[in-house]
């Protein structure tokens, strides 16, 4: 069993997650290289969201909030998606439309508005950079700024995820802004009705905040679809063949099954290779126990052994040796 139909035939919008430490950043990196060598004609992305990011260090190349093209391989492009500075663009652009609606609509004391509106929303961070990737994949992110920009967009998305919590929170995302989007739209109705006795300029923020309500239901519509899209959206599973490791893949197993995400893949990484010393053949053994126990719990899941390498997995030289192993 190998990744070669994954990264052969690469959807859309590849996931990689599993919980910290595993190996989801390598195997996010080598996975699009590995695509973008097979692919050249192909335009790759690979991204992350965890707020701890470490893709640059794994290319050994600097990177930042706007995908940066990675040298040594055509077409191949990477971005560590900062949440805080997405948050800032957007309490820039809408703000203070909001704040409005919330004082106005609720009659809440100012200081319980901007606690409410502190934008400590759970999910928020990850909401952010999902909705930065989806303006990509419509064509509506420009070279920098909105207007006259050459228009950027990438026929494969590979997202290295932030570890296991956030990744669900992240899949969760749509039902739970949602409920925010609801909440703000019967403000937002409450005050309407009330519009007439104020001025033009209030109507005006109003309006501006339907945008924004607009814009994010239809992120959020477009997120749900995209990730339950079997033709666009593939969910790959990394992890380690350890107790710990078999228990975080029942349970994410079973969120992407609740959540309708497809998921075909399961990559076990660190796995020691059989022809050494006692000790770490007794090691292996033990994992063996478990890669057993993987194969038996999933047996619809394509399952890929990688090896523990004797060196880490840095740079476009040995990211590319490490992606064959996928293979
Ligand atoms: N099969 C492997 N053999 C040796 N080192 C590995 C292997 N897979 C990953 N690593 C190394 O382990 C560390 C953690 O991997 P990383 O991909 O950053 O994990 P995660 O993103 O899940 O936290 C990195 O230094 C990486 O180079
Ligand atoms: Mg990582």
């Amino acid at each position: 069993m190998s990744l070669t139909p994954l990264l052969s035939n690469p959807p859309e919008f590849l996931l990689f997650g599993g919980k910290g430490g595993v190996g989801k950043t390598t195997m996010a990196a080598a996975s699009a290289l590995a695509i973008a060598e097979r692919h050249p004609d192909h335009q790759t992305l690979v991204f992350t969201t965890d707020p701890a990011p470490s893709l640059a260090d794994s290319f050994g190349q600097a990177l930042g909030n706007e995908p940066v093209a990675l040298t040594g391989v055509a077409n191949l492009f990477a971005m560590e998606i900062d949440a805080k500075q997405e948050i800032a663009k957007f309490r820039a652009q809408y703000g203070e439309d909001i704040l409005n609606i919330l004082q106005e609509g609720t009659y809440l004391e100012d200081s319980e508005t901007e606690e409410l509106f502190a934008l400590d929303i759970p999910g928020l961070d990850e909401v952010m950079g999902l909705k930065k990737i989806m303006d990509f994949m419509e064509g509506k992110a420009g070279g920098g700024n909105a207007e006259g920009g050459k228009t950027v967009s990438f026929d494969h998305y590979i997202l290295d995820t932030a570890p296991t919590g956030h990744t669900l929170r992240l899949l969760a995302l749509p039902e739970l802004l949602d409920t925010w989007i609801q909440f703000l739209s019967r403000l937002r109705w409450k005050y309407h009705a009330m519009v007439n006795q104020f001025s033009r300029g209030k109507e005006r923020r109003v309006e501006h905040a339907d945008e924004f309500l607009l814009d994010m239901k239809k992120t959020v519509k477009r997120v749900r679809e995209l990730l339950r899209d079997p033709k666009r959206t593939s969910f790959t599973i990394v992890t380690i063949a350890e107790a710990m490791g078999v228990a975080e893949t029942r349970d994410l197993v079973q969120e992407l099954t609740e959540l309708q995400v497809p998921h075909e893949h399961l990559i076990v990484n660190n796995v020691v290779p059989v022809d050494v010393s006692s000790f770490l053949q007794a090691r292996r053994a033990v994992q063996d126990r478990y890669l057993k126990e993987l194969r038996d719990a999933f047996p619809k899941l394509n399952q890929t052994v990688v090896e523990l390498q004797a060196d880490e997995v840095r740079g476009i030289e040995q990211l590319r040796a490490f992606g064959k192993k996928l293979l």
